[in-house]
Order: structure tokens, then C-alpha cells, then sequence
């Protein structure tokens, strides 16, 4: 008996892998995170499954709803949104489980910050303008952010920012990255990415208030950064005619020659 651990994407029902959707129909039981893992996806489940939404469960109820499960020889699918590697509460579970002795397995899922960008088209990392996208979120009522992982502290590296759990306190996101951005850096606020009624919101760090919707609050992203909407960028090196690479010697002396003549790489 195995507790499959599975990200169900950021809320379109095709938005999971086919790992995900294979596990879900092997298993007679399937736990989800109701708030914002689409329900479309319990179709997957086979018939007469038990399917328990857990957004009302504290961890001990849904602990016991696990040990249960095992105690009867049963395999879990246990679906949380988007990939579960940021902002899931799978490690509490997880380490209990590992109290417990009871086997699990984790196949990731399409984060929202993939989806959010994936909706306005954009490749975040944009060579000569920026490298580096940081996940991140400001402090909410359950959690506390660590102190050293503020805005400020992330927005002086000029990485752009994917901001989650924070479209609430949207005053303070503009006035604490707008001294390092400035206020004509571009703007992205996606709600609801890949849900059939997704809203994208565009607009620089100074006009950001006037251009978000009433209705964009709770599950919307926040992607903040120099390269979303720039078509002032290099071309990547790796497909320059002339870029020497292992899987396309150039020249008369590259530097994979093996590969060149079709061997081993
Ligand atoms: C509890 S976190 C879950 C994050 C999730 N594990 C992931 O991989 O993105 C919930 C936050 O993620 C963001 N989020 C989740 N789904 C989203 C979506 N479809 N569109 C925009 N933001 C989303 C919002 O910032 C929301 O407040």
C-alpha cells in the first residue's frame, strides 16, 4: 500500500501528467486539497472510489483517514494543486508518514508560476536582461516569512519575482519593490491561470492598482521583472550559426568531436 503524493496542476483538468492521471485511476481512495485542486479531475477515480475533499480536515483527521486506508491494504491518490514542492504541506505529511512506516511516492504537477507565464506567453529568463526567477510569497495569517526573505531582499538581485499568496496585500508588494524596480517596471498579475475564467491583468509597478480587477483576489500570481513583455533581449549562444555545441560541431576543430562524427557524445 503506497500514499501517491500528486500535483494536479494550477486548475485546467488537462494541466496534469499522465503519471498523475493513471495513479488517480489505480487507486479505490483519493484525498484532495478541495480548495483549489479541480474537481473535474475525481473523474479520473474509478468507480465507487471513497474521494474525500480534505480542505475542511485538520492533518490528525486527515492522518487517520490515511492510517486507515493502509490498515486495509489500500492505495492513496492525494492531490494537491499545481507541483508539490512549494506551498503544499506535503512535508508535515510526509514526515509523519515516515513515523508511521507507511510508503509513499511524490510525481510533480504544472506549478501556478509555469502556468501564470504560459498564459501571457513569456519566457521569464530573457539572456542580458534576467537569469533568475524567484519563487516566493509575503507573510500570511498561518505563516510567518523567515526573516532575510523579504521583497527587498529578493528585489535588489532584479530576479524576477513570482509572488504568490500576496495579491491581498497588493499596496505593500508595490511600495516595498518599486524603490528597486521602479515604478515603469512591467507587471503581470494572472488570476486564475488556466481555469476557464483566467484573468491577466498588465500594467507597470506604478499603475499596478488602477489596472487589477475587484474580483482578481485570492489564487492570482504576481510576476514582477525587467523581461516580462521585453523585446529588447539577446538571442541565446546555444543557437548561434556559429556556437560550437555537442549536438552541432561547427568548424573544422570542435570541441565534441566524437559527436561530430556521430558517435558517442
Ligand atoms: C497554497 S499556494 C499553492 C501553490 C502550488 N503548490 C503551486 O505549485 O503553484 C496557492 C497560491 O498559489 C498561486 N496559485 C495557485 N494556483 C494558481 C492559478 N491557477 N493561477 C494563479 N495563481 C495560482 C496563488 O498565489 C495562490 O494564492
Amino acid at each position: 500500500m503506497t500514499v501517491h503524493f500528486i500535483g494536479a496542476g494550477p486548475g485546467a483538468a488537462d494541466l496534469i501528467t499522465l503519471r498523475g492521471r493513471d495513479l488517480i485511476a489505480a487507486c479505490p481512495v483519493c484525498l484532495y486539497a478541495g480548495s483549489l485542486v479541480p474537481e473535474a479531475l475525481l473523474a479520473h477515480c474509478p468507480e465507487r472510489a471513497r474521494v474525500i475533499n480534505t480542505a475542511p480536515l485538520s492533518l490528525d483527521e486527515i492522518m487517520a483517514e490515511i492510517a486507515a486506508t493502509h490498515a486495509a491494504g489500500h492505495d492513496i491518490a492525494r492531490l494537491h494543486s499545481g507541483d508539490l514542492s512549494v506551498w503544499s504541506a506535503m512535508g508535515e505529511q510526509l514526515r509523519r508518514l515516515r513515523a508511521l512506516d507507511i510508503p509513499y511516492d511524490v510525481t510533480p504537477g504544472v506549478p501556478s508560476f509555469a502556468a501564470a507565464a504560459a498564459t501571457l506567453c513569456a519566457e521569464l529568463t530573457l539572456p542580458g536582461v534576467v537569469q533568475s526567477v524567484v519563487l516566493t510569497r509575503t507573510s500570511g495569517r498561518a505563516t510567518a516569512m523567515p526573516p532575510g526573505e523579504t521583497l527587498e531582499n529578493f528585489a535588489k538581485t532584479g530576479a524576477v519575482l513570482a509572488i504568490h499568496l500576496s495579491v491581498h496585500v497588493l499596496d505593500k508588494v508595490i511600495a516595498e519593490l518599486t524603490p528597486h524596480y521602479g515604478a515603469d517596471c512591467p507587471v503581470a498579475v494572472v488570476w486564475r491561470a488556466s481555469w476557464p475564467d483566467e484573468r491577466v491583468a498588465r500594467a507597470r509597478l506604478g499603475s499596478l492598482k488602477t489596472a487589477i480587477g475587484a474580483e482578481m483576489e485570492r489564487t492570482a500570481l504576481i510576476l514582477v521583472g525587467r523581461s516580462i513583455g521585453a523585446e529588447d533581449f539577446a538571442e541565446s549562444r546555444l543557437y548561434a550559426r556559429d556556437y560550437d555545441r555537442r549536438y552541432r560541431p561547427v568548424g573544422t576543430n570542435p570541441r565534441f568531436p566524437e559527436t561530430a562524427k556521430g558517435g558517442a557524445a
